[in-house]
């Protein structure tokens, strides 16, 4: 019996049924999985019925589809959605041609983003994040990821986990929160890094575990970020206190950061322009979740492609993300970013498509909860009115109609 056939359900009767859908699994490797004139059956937030559309199913609500397409809510697996005020003005001068690098050291960049959010309330951050999150979920996004990484002080930083999950409290939404406390060097500990990671490993892991904020830990490993060695200290402080990792690796310039993350078990390793065939290699032994962001590529006019190509032949999991973030990728939606991904990056549709369902959960460890239509998996589902799947990525700068089931 396949994952989709079942038993007899005629005896059932579920919470919801969605029928006459055209469904898209994604529960096949290197397929849609699409079932036509399909039905889902739903009882306790979980899928319990995917296949034919039977007349003899039974539920206490039923939604006729009318032929649309049901698909796996998408999810979102690298966003920095919290922050106080934007960097439009660091957008102008790398348009006179200061770079990332160069901003970042006269102290902009992720630094002038840290005095904004360490000004803001808790309210004010919440107010502008959900702001920026109700463009993601009017484009059908049911799971997005929000990393802290503008406080770089405990406070801050526990101020910005609270905000993500008082989101999720408050919008139908699946929250993945991540800590990322070493995304950049604090001011007050210029020229002592060492000083800061120790604050980091020290102080904000325990009491980000403690509290609950975080099931992940990030780094930035680049030269204008950590090194590999801080990173090592960081990703064993984070296993230590039962947390998963990821890593911003080869963004700016090849640091081994992917096989460091990848050694480690971790989830993803995420950007990867520089990434090396050794490292692709060790992600794919580890079942490293390769994420792709093409917001950031495009905005920072970077010309050195991620080695998709390599990724592909090593049957790495390729997800992709907004990034969103007041940086490198102000964007705010995800169909976009599918688009970009096979304008851009030479992704097919369905690559695109994988990259913000299956393998974006499996960048988040949630890939038995969420990321395809498939029996006992939770019941976070998008209705689509297009005419086949391919659709979400040809089409940009507007969003087909949809309607979520969360
Ligand atoms: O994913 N590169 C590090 N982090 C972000 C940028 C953050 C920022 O510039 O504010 C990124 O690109
Ligand atoms: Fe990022």
């Amino acid at each position: 019996m396949s994952q989709t056939e079942t038993k007899p359900f005629e005896h059932l009767i579920f919470d919801r049924l969605i029928r006459r859908a055209n469904i898209v699994t994604m529960a096949k490797k290197n397929d849609y999985g699409i079932i036509e004139n399909g039905a889902v059956g739903i009882s306790n937030g979980r899928i319990v019925y995917v296949g034919a559309d039977k007349s003899k199913l039974n539920a206490k609500e039923t939604i006729d589809a009318d032929g649309q397409w049901l698909l796996p809510g998408l999810i979102d697996c690298h966003t920095h959605l919290i922050y106080g005020g934007n960097r439009a003005h660091e957008f102008a001068m790398r348009l006179n041609g200061a770079t990332y690098e160069e901003i970042a050291k006269a102290g902009g960049g992720i630094i002038s983003s840290v005095k904004a959010t360490r000004q803001a309330s808790e309210q004010e951050l919440f107010d502008s994040a959900t702001k920026r999150l109700e463009s993601l979920i009017a484009e059908g996004v049911t799971t997005i990821e929000i990393k802290s990484g503008y406080g770089l002080d405990l406070d801050t930083e526990l101020k910005m986990l609270r905000v993500a999950k008082k989101i999720g409290e408050t919008y139908p939404i699946r929250i993945a929160p991540t800590f990322l406390g070493a995304h950049a060097l604090p001011p007050e500990y210029k020229d002592n890094s060492d000083g800061y990671i120790d604050l980091v490993c020290n102080e904000m892991i325990p009491t980000v575990a403690k509290e609950q904020l975080a099931t992940s830990v990030d780094v930035f490993c680049e030269n204008i970020g950590f090194s590999y060695q801080q990173t090592e200290k960081i990703f064993k402080t984070a296993k230590k206190h039962g947390l998963q990792i990821k890593l911003h690796a080869e963004q700016l310039s090849d640091q081994n950061g992917a096989t460091l993350v990848a050694q480690y078990d971790g989830l993803s390793a995420d950007h990867l322009e520089y990434l090396s065939q050794n490292s692709i290699e060790q992600m794919a032994k580890h079942s490293t979740v390769a994420t792709l962001l093409p917001g950031a590529f495009y905005f920072l006019r970077e010309t050195k492609l991620p080695p998709i190509q390599a990724l592909r032949e090593a049957d790495v999991p390729m997800a992709i993300a907004t990034d969103h973030n007041p940086g490198t990728s102000p964007c705010l939606s995800i169909l976009l970013i599918m688009n970009m991904a096979c304008t851009l990056f030479k992704m097919t549709p369905l690559e695109a498509l994988q990259g913000v369902t299956i393998n974006a959960a499996k960048a988040l460890g949630l890939n038995n909860e969420i990321g395809s239509i498939e029996i006992g998996k939770k019941a976070e589902l998008v209705l689509w009115n297009i005419g086949h799947p391919n659709q979400l990525s040809y089409q940009f700068g507007s969003s087909p109609e949809n309607t979520l089931f969360t």
